[in-house]
């Protein structure tokens, strides 16, 4: 395992602390909620099930005897736990970089708490230096690209990347991202837009960073 795997692991594990017995846990997606879905599997007996922001999550958690339920059978969900791309230091995200994005926001949004776990590498001043990933519908997707370039970004199609909703992905490089609530809002107004990966008007409410000194916890 990589000295970078050793931290997110270190996160995962500390994140079991904020899961209550008998609940239904939202699970995000990428490898560090990898080693989080490892970890929940050894207290499987002590939940009731998962809501999983992906398709690569829901087997992973299925294969490990962990019951996954559909979303819209599920009004109660105390906490989600999902990793990031980047954060800055009030807890706002870039996320997408596996390219479950719009499944990750919306079980962001309908939970109680949201548990980011990281490596402390994903810790920045500034968001923008990971390319912004945004879901499009794939007929929008030109459109907006133009959009973006407007704005300063130089869009790049995700080639040959299909969401788990059928649509596609355009990583934004160079965007200057000074507010980010703002430009999450500006984005979402444009039609064609699924999902932006930025998690900045509903931000993470925990970040558990591994680090080389241990877990660092921000709220
Ligand atoms: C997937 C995500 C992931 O949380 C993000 O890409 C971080 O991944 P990893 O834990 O592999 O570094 O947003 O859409």
């Amino acid at each position: 395992m990589t000295p970078q795997d050793q931290l997110k692991q270190q996160a995962a594990q500390a994140a079991l602390e904020y899961v209550p017995a008998g609940s239904i846990v939202g699970v995000g997606t990428g490898s560090t909620v990898n080693f989080f879905i490892d970890a929940l599997a050894g207290i499987k007996n002590q939940i009731e099930g998962a809501v999983s922001s992906s398709e690569a999550s829901t087997k992973r958690l299925r294969a490990h005897g962990i019951e996954v339920l559909d979303l819209n059978a599920v009004s109660d969900v105390p906490v989600y736990v999902d990793g990031a791309d980047e954060t800055n230091a009030h807890l706002q995200l870039i996320k997408g970089g596996g390219g479950a994005l719009t499944r990750e926001k919306i079980i962001a949004q309908l939970a109680k708490k949201f548990v980011c776990v990281a490596d402390e590498s994903k810790m920045v001043q500034r968001l923008g230096k990971f390319p912004l990933p945004i879901e499009v519908i794939p007929m929008a997707r030109s459109m907006i690209a133009r959009e973006l370039v407007k704005l300063g970004g130089q869009p790049v199609y995700r080639d040959g990347f299909v969401t788990d909703n059928g649509n596609q992905i355009l990583d934004v490089h160079n965007l200057e991202i000074m507010e980010p609530a703002k430009l999450e809002a500006e984005l979402n107004n444009l039609p064609g837009i699924v999902t932006v990966g930025l998690f900045a008007i509903r931000p993470a409410d925990v970040l558990i960073l591994g680090t080389a000194n241990g877990i660092r916890t921000l709220t």
